[in-house]
């Protein structure tokens, strides 16, 4: 017998537990019901593995949380700050940082100081905030990656990357000087965490340059963009994940940054800038919004936490054990013959509806049906990724996105292989079952991202 293995594991070993609530079928539908079938909805302690997000679900280290004892809880100057800002110029090399309470924070702050009303923002697919404050400020936003990403088939490598032939057209049509900047996001969190190739980024790089337009970065989940260069783009296999997160932001002139996800903590978010002008601006108007601009919204210890995690997220051996879980998963799935996003991405597994549940119409909504249906079968909480989420446009009307998906995102460091199989088997049930499955309408819609708080009734 030969025996080939190249198995990896965790390069941290468990300290402390958390104990998980079992629930019955009876109990799950009750919950289900009373949440409008949407599990955002659903109260945590009702649920047995949580995969609705990775966003702040992270379980911190021993040294994360002993920088946590030394928060410096100065209201103006507090000594978090700089090492935040020491890690920030370090890891990422961006020279100016403004901190906010998470992403969005900054994501606000950035379209307000960047866009005039009328003008247009080009990103690599939409992400719900980022989209929504860049119309709030007055853009329109136009999606401009690559078509394979819309493809849940397609198997490229970097699903991620930016058209720079649709770039050009709305630089033909509009001119460049009604784009302020083009968003590029590493990963593409909505076509299922693909990422974005560095040649891709400097070619995105050599042609703004000549026209004068900016790239800002959604750095949200850059760790794990670097992970795929290393490991697919050629040239990169012999580089750490910390030079090549270096390298990606160099070719940017500033980002958003959630600290959520990457960075390994449960809050925290920042806008890093390389314009002084501009930090003066941001660093004027986030007193506003989050607090004084060496805080932000944020505890002292908050910022001690991310300033160790985003050194920590940069570590190969973390990224291996990350990503390896979370294509673990996938392939323990495939073997099931569940229709996912392929190929596998960096936060999570992203199940195709549309070929789940080929018999619901979008309209019957069956990303959001699959999602209540996971969590009858075993308590396993996951987020529609659809036409939902998607929402409606400026004139009201639904977007209906190509990619209709339920999101099975892996918090990092929380659960072991023994869960991914439990997730694999539970999906497989349903799809065993799927013939019998009814789709859904929708009994209220809240005004802004929907999904977060819409209700649903079966059909
Ligand atoms: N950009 C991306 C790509 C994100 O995935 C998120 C959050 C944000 C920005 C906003 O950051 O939550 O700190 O304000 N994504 C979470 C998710 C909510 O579940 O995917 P935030």
């Amino acid at each position: 017998m030969q025996l080939k293995r190249d198995s990896w594991a965790e390069p941290y070993k468990i300290k402390m537990v958390e104990l998980l609530k079992m629930t019955t079928p009876e109990q799950r539908r009750k919950a289900l019901q009373e949440a409008g079938y949407n599990t955002f909805l659903l109260k945590s302690e009702e649920v047995y593995i949580d995969l609705l997000t990775d966003s702040g679900t992270s379980a911190m280290s021993d040294e994360q949380w002993s920088g946590m004892m030394r928060g410096d809880e100065a209201y103006a100057g507090s000594k978090n700050y700089y090492n935040l800002e020491k890690a920030v110029s370090e890891v990422y090399g961006y020279k100016y940082l403004v901190p906010t309470h998470q992403g969005r924070g900054a994501e606000n702050i950035l379209s307000q100081i960047m866009i005039k009303p009328g003008d247009i923002v080009p990103g690599n697919m939409y992400f719900t905030t980022t989209r929504l404050h860049q119309e709030l400020a007055g853009a329109v936003f136009h999606d401009v990656i690559i078509d394979e990403a819309h493809d849940s088939n397609s198997e490229y490598a970097f699903k991620g990357d930016v058209d720079l032939n649709k770039v050009e057209k709305l630089v033909q049509e509009y001119g460049a000087e009604k784009i302020p900047y083009i968003c590029v996001a590493v990963t593409v969190n909505l076509a299922g965490g693909q990422p974005v190739s560095m040649k891709n980024l400097k070619e995105l790089r050599a042609y703004t340059a000549e026209k004068g337009i900016k790239i800002m970065l959604d750095m949200t989940r850059i760790a794990e963009n670097a992970y795929f260069i290393q490991q697919k783009e050629e040239g990169y296999r012999l580089k750490t994940i910390a030079e090549i997160v270096k390298e990606i932001c160099s070719y940017t002139d500033g980002a958003t940054f959630s600290g959520k996800k990457d960075a390994l903590v449960n809050i925290g978010g920042f806008l890093a800038l390389n314009d002084f002008d501009k930090f003066e601006e941001a660093r004027n108007m986030v007193v506003v919004y989050e607090g004084l601009h060496t805080y932000g919204g944020l505890a002292g210890r908050d910022m001690e936490a991310m300033a160790i995690g985003i050194c920590e997220s940069v570590q190969d051996e973390h990224m291996k054990a990350r990503i390896g879980q979370v294509i673990y998963l996938g392939e323990k799935m495939q073997e099931f013959g569940i229709p996912i996003v392929k190929p596998i991405g960096g936060h999570g597994i992203f199940v195709d509806a549309k070929q789940f549940l080929p018999h619901i119409s979008q309209d019957d909504f069956p990303a959001q049906t699959l999602a209540a249906e996971i969590y009858l079968d075993a308590g396993i909480r996951t987020m529609e990724r659809g036409i939902v989420s998607a929402g409606r446009n400026s004139k009201g009307e639904n977007y209906y996105p190509k990619l209709e998906l339920v999101r099975f995102t892996i918090p990092r460091r929380v659960y072991t292989q023994a869960h991914m199989d439990v997730i694999a088997e539970s999906t497989a049930r349903v799809y065993e079952r799927r013939n019998e499955i009814k789709g859904l309408k929708m009994v209220y819609e809240p005004k802004y991202l929907r999904f977060f708080q819409a209700r649903f009734e079966q059909l």
